[in-house]
This record gives C-alpha cells, structure tokens and sequence, in this order.
C-alpha cells in the first residue's frame, strides 16, 4: 500500500528535554506524524515521551541502535514494543538481527544499521575489519534481507544501490536530507527530499532543517509538499 506523503517525513527530536521536544511538538501540530528520538533525548525521559506521543497517536522511531548478546536484545526489543514504538534501530550483525525479529511485537518494525555513515575504509581496518564499507554494507544488507529485517537506514545515496539488494518489502529510512537552499551542518552526502524520493526512500528522517526553521511548521509542510511531488520538484 502506498505510505502518504506525511507519513514519510521522520522529525528528528534531537533535542535534550522532554519540554522541548513538547513544545515542538505542539508547533508541529498535525503536520507531523512521525518523530525519531535518538540517545540525546532517550536519555533524558525521552522513552516516557515515546510512550505518550504514541498513546497521542503519533508514531515512534527510536533510534537506540541495540548491539548485545541475543537475550539481552530480544528482552530490550519487547519492552521497547511495549512502549508502543513503530521503528526500532539495531546494528546488522546477525545475531543482533535474529534475536530482534524473534522478539519484536505488536506493531514494532526493526531497522538495521549496516556501517555507520561516519566510519570510512580506514575506520574499519582500525576496527579489525578487511573489507570496505561498501562492500560490508553491501553484505550486511543481503544478510539482513535474509534474515528479514524489516528495513534499513541509509544515506540517500545508498538508496538506489540497496534497493536492489533489499527489494520491495524492506523500507529505506534516510537521513542526510536537506531541502534545497537550507545549511548541511555536518551532514556531507546530503539530498533534497525530492531527490531522495527519486532514488527509493520510503522515509526521510528530517531534524535541524525543521528544528532549526523560524518556521517549523512551514519547514515541515514545504518538505511533505515536496515528498508528495517530487517529480515536479526534482533538480
Ligand atoms: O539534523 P539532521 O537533519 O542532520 O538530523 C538527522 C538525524 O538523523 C539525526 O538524528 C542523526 O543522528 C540521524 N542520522 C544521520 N546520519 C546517519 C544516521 C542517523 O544523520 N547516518
């Protein structure tokens, strides 16, 4: 089933309190459906908050990227579940992937992280690890699909390249998303939503563009805009 255009766009909550996360929310209002909360804000009540923006019917990425012995992540992804969650991070090492598909209920659905976006070739031969990132990432994609993770997050960039490893059924979740004339912070491969549209996201996760704006609202609406045109808008 097609998701809507509103439903694709992912605010990023990377904000250190509860209250103002509250306070963003209520400026959002129902323009935004969907928020990611990450350890900033996860670490700081942010779970309870995760509970009470999906009791408010929102939905609830929680970007906790779990790596653990298999038990310890299978009892983490079900309270996670109970906190009634729609998207849950775990880096893709198969163990951590098995034990999260076998616990995950409800209406909760497990990312996989394949390499951090900050890591780069010579990062991982720091790491014990003789390959490159696009090969590992490559690898661990095919290895989620197997083990049928229900997603993974990558850079816009990717998108178009794991979309064919991941197929259909497994959504793509991108951050490093700019919209056209806004700042790139410390993002380095950025796209504009259209673009990353085009090249396969099913959700972009969206944060300082719209935290940022003297208007989040509008930021926000601008993007929905965009993600439902994207054809139209396309550079
Ligand atoms: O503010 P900005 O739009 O750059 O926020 C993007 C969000 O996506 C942040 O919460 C960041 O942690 C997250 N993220 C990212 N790049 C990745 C993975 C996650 O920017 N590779």
């Amino acid at each position: 089933m097609p998701i809507a255009p509103r439903e694709r766009l992912i605010v990023a909550l990377d904000l250190s309190s509860v209250e103002e996360a509250a306070a963003m929310e209520t400026r959002l209002g129902d323009a935004v459906t969907f928020y990611k909360i990450g350890y900033q804000l996860a670490f700081a009540g942010g779970l309870s908050y995760a509970r009470t923006l999906s009791d408010s019917g929102k939905r609830v990425f929680l970007d906790l990227k779990l790596h653990d012995i298999g038990n310890t992540v299978a009892q983490g992804v079900k309270s996670v579940a109970r906190l009634g969650a729609t998207f849950l991070t775990v880096h893709a090492y198969p163990q951590t992937m098995q034990a999260a598909m076998q616990a995950r209920e409800g209406g909760l659905r497990i990312l996989a992280v394949t390499v951090l976006t900050s890591y780069d070739d010579g990062d991982l031969k720091a790491a014990g690890y003789e390959t490159s990132v696009r090969e590992l990432a490559a690898r661990r994609a095919a290895r989620a699909r197997d083990i049928g993770i229900d997603g993974l997050v990558c850079s816009p960039e990717e998108a178009a390249s794991l979309r064919s490893i991941a197929g259909t059924n497994m959504a793509l979740v991108t951050p490093g998303i700019r919209p056209a004339g806004s700042a790139a912070g410390d993002q380095k491969r950025i796209m504009t939503p259209s673009a990353a549209i085009a090249a396969g996201a099913d959700y972009l996760v969206v944060g300082r563009p719209i935290l940022a704006a003297a208007d989040p609202r509008a930021a926000a609406q601008a993007i929905v805009a965009e993600i439902a045109q994207p054809a139209a808008k396309e550079k």
